[in-house]
């Protein structure tokens, strides 16, 4: 039984299973929903129960089976063996895959991208070291609207091999799923090109793209000369854009930059009780760059996610906070690479918002203007020496956190029975050595549903 080994290409293994041996732990992330003390829980699993760990390839060492793409099961390697065999899954029908002493993860999920754009604005990082505000670079006419001018003139092939390129480097970083913003059209054909885009490259694979309409990301140029302009795009958004990327049917969430000087709270809300109308559920930006009364919205309207949340209100965290208590909790996705790419002097309160029990997961943020990186790990760095974040909350912040954020928890995030057989083979020995060594290629296998995708050279 052979392993075959592709690169960013789909299933060609032979074998209907595999069974991943040699690993020196296995975070599991099982049980659900991370949240106050719980965040810090990853499920790990290592031979031997409480007492020495088993050598990687002892009969007591870790190992997860997988069949037809997702997780059969997880535990010591000889109970999982014989397991296997008495449930009707011959041994013989498994590839095997080495971890070579490494930790295992669930694939990482990267719940905020902005995926798809053209050009790149490295100026901007000049501008910022010599004073200008993230904000006065957009209302010069450059930040996002350079990018949009950009991304107007690109066409579909030309943005999808851009997608591709970046999924790749998201991949070698661990990532096996990404949600993935327009909002560099601003006009109706772009958005549309951006989400068909997204979702092709998501079928196309390995890495699962959520897209997601942010239609109200800035305002356009042409409504910019308009005395009412921003009342008028939020209506044309509401009126011109939504009902037709409805039609499309691509779009999963609808986001908006609430933000003061962007668009208000009332502004956001309005945006997202129409998408609401159309079965495309609410996320935002939330109170990236001052409290704008996102947090309180996201827990108003019970949304997937909010984001960013650097300078949330005392309310909003307490919305949050509130709204962690029912059914349908919002995440906190926190976005460390964008404040400190900004060269902000503070960052989310993501100690705060654990203690009060809000669930946090980590995002890229990947975009040309604010947090160009597609690296988790690094986010997951920047978590722990920025924002205080241990590294076991940090994983439970990229998978199972992350899933829930993208609305995606009852099938990605964690590897327990009958979730997708997502994982990641690192080099390191123990989890808490991933953020631990900064922008190191730290990957040694991707596996994508039960079969590998990626393998360091
Ligand atoms: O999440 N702040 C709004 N949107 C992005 C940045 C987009 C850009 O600058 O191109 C963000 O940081
Ligand atoms: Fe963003």
């Amino acid at each position: 039984m052979t392993l075959r080994v592709i690169a960013g290409g789909r299933d060609t293994a032979d074998a209907p299973g595999l069974l991943v041996t040699g690993a020196s732990e296995i975070a599991t992330l099982a049980g659900g929903l991370r949240r106050g003390p719980g965040q810090a829980d990853v499920g790990i699993i290592e031979a031997g129960g409480s007492g020495a760990p088993d050598a990687p390839d002892g009969p007591d060492a870790p190992v997860v089976a997988c069949w037809d793409g997702r997780v059969l099961g997880v535990g010591p390697r000889s109970a999982i063996e014989r397991s296997l065999d008495v449930d009707g899954f011959p041994l013989a029908r498994f590839a095997r895959l080495d971890a070579r002493g490494g930790v295992v993860t669930p694939g990482l999920v990267d719940p905020h991208t902005h995926l798809l754009f053209a050009g790149s604005r490295e100026a901007e990082l000049e501008l910022r070291q010599a004073g200008a505000g993230y904000l006065e670079i957009l209302a010069a006419g450059g930040g996002i609207l350079s990018t949009v001018a950009a991304t107007r003139a690109a066409d579909a092939e030309q943005l999808a091999e851009h997608g591709r390129r970046w999924l790749g480097q998201m991949l070698r970083h661990g990532t096996t799923t990404i949600e993935a913003k327009s909002g560099y059209g601003l006009d109706l054909p772009t958005e549309l090109r951006l989400l068909e885009v997204a979702h092709e490259l998501g079928r196309e694979g390995p890495v699962d793209v959520v897209p997601t309409y942010l239609g109200a990301h800035a305002v356009p140029a042409e409504f910019r000369s308009r005395p009412d302009g921003t009342e008028a795009y939020v209506r044309s958004v509401i009126d011109d854009q939504l009902p037709g990327v409805a039609a499309q049917g691509r779009a999963v969430f609808c986001d908006v930059f609430c933000e003061q000087g962007v668009f208000s709270a009332d502004q956001s809300r309005r945006i997202l009780l129409a998408a609401r109308g159309y079965g495309i559920e609410p996320r935002l930006h939330a109170d990236e760059l001052a409290p704008s009364g996102g947090a309180e919205l996201a827990a108003e309207l019970g949304a997937a996610s909010a984001d960013h949340l650097a300078t949330p209100s005392d309310a909003g965290i307490e919305a949050l906070a509130r709204a962690a208590l029912t059914e349908h909790p919002v995440v906190a996705t926190l976005l460390p690479a964008t404040t400190w790419f900004l060269m902000k002097d503070h960052d989310a309160p993501a100690r705060r918002l654990i203690d009060a029990g809000v669930p946090v997961a980590l995002g890229t943020d990947f975009n040309p203007g604010t947090s160009p990186t597609p690296s988790l790990p690094l986010v997951m760095t920047l978590a722990a020496v920025r924002l205080g974040m241990s590294p076991a909350e940090a994983l439970a912040a990229v998978t199972v956190n992350a899933a829930h954020a993208i609305g995606r928890g009852g099938d990605i995030g964690s590897i327990e029975p009958g979730r997708v057989a997502d994982l990641v083979v690192w080099r390191v020995p123990r989890l808490a050595q991933v953020p631990y060594w900064p922008a190191a290629d730290l990957v040694h296998q991707v596996v994508k549903r039960g079969r590998v995708v990626y393998e360091a050279g």
